[in-house]
């Protein structure tokens, strides 16, 4: 595992993006798992930046989110194929139809998680996966209990989750109470990782998850297990660490001032 600690979330987005581009260089048709929410919005930015200057290539990329809600219209401004289409793939530049999104819109959502496993093994499965972590260590919505053999299926929202993702819905009762997530187990199988932590409230998860036991009360550790994780924080996410005892079971690279 490899650990950088940068000054702020503008500084990480353009070390994380440049980790992006280098990691799926000479990949022929890269496959790049993507995350919803506040954190990778720095790196899609500076992924933006990189696509439009030309230095990172998006011709044949596709991407596969790692989650969508269940139940919310396809016109909803918070149904994370319209979030990524807006924060991740318009502005580098990558079309619509390369964005896979669980669907969360349909009937049958245990049948579409099923599909959307699938089509992430016909893809050739996920070169590099990128990762937010909630305040409880969910991956994906893989919330506390959640099984390390999980794949791609129906999820329940916790309590906690809903009120964090309440900031982007008018009411705190629309958030949706279910998402098709991908499992563990399908995050596990992705070829690298990279996770991105900012902020305060992060700072207790992010220790648990780095030099707590692996447990499935704490879904973030199994990434302990994973032989190619690289860790973006800010110092905020950062503060909880005991960077004496992560330097001899991580290389750290602490990039602030
Ligand atoms: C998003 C996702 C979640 C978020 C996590 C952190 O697709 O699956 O695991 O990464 O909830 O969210 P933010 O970055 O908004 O704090």
């Amino acid at each position: 595992m490899i650990i950088h600690i940068l000054q702020d979330a503008d500084r990480l987005g353009e070390l994380a993006a440049r980790h992006i581009e280098v990691a799926l260089l000479g990949v022929s048709s890269p496959v790049l798992g993507v995350a919803t929410g506040s954190s990778p919005e720095p790196v899609y930015a500076a992924l933006a930046a990189r696509a439009n200057a030309g230095t990172f290539r998006v011709d044949g990329l596709r991407a596969f989110a790692l989650d969508e809600y269940v139940g919310l219209p396809d016109d909803h401004d918070e149904r994370y194929r319209n979030v990524l289409l807006r924060a991740f793939a318009n502005p580098l530049g990558i079309d619509g139809d390369r964005v896979h999104v669980p669907d969360g819109g349909g009937e049958d959502a245990p049948l579409a998680a099923a599909r959307y496993e699938q089509a992430i093994q016909l893809a050739g499965g996920i070169d590099l996966q990128l990762l937010g972590i909630g305040r409880n260590g969910h991956i994906g919505f893989n919330e506390p209990g959640s099984d390390f053999r999980s794949l791609t299926r129906v999820v329940e929202l916790t309590e906690s989750t809903r009120v964090a993702n309440a900031r982007f819905f008018a009411r705190a009762e629309e958030v949706p109470r279910q998402s098709i997530s991908q499992g563990l187990a399908t995050i596990m199988r992705s070829r690298a990782v990279v996770l991105i932590a900012t902020g305060a409230e992060k700072a207790d998860a992010v220790r648990a998850a780095l030099t707590g036991p692996v447990t499935t009360d704490m879904p973030a550790s199994v990434l302990q297990r994973h032989p190619r994780v690289s860790i973006y924080l800010d110092g905020a996410a950062a503060a909880s660490l005991d960077l004496q005892l992560l330097e001899s079971i991580a290389v750290v690279h602490d990039w602030r001032e």
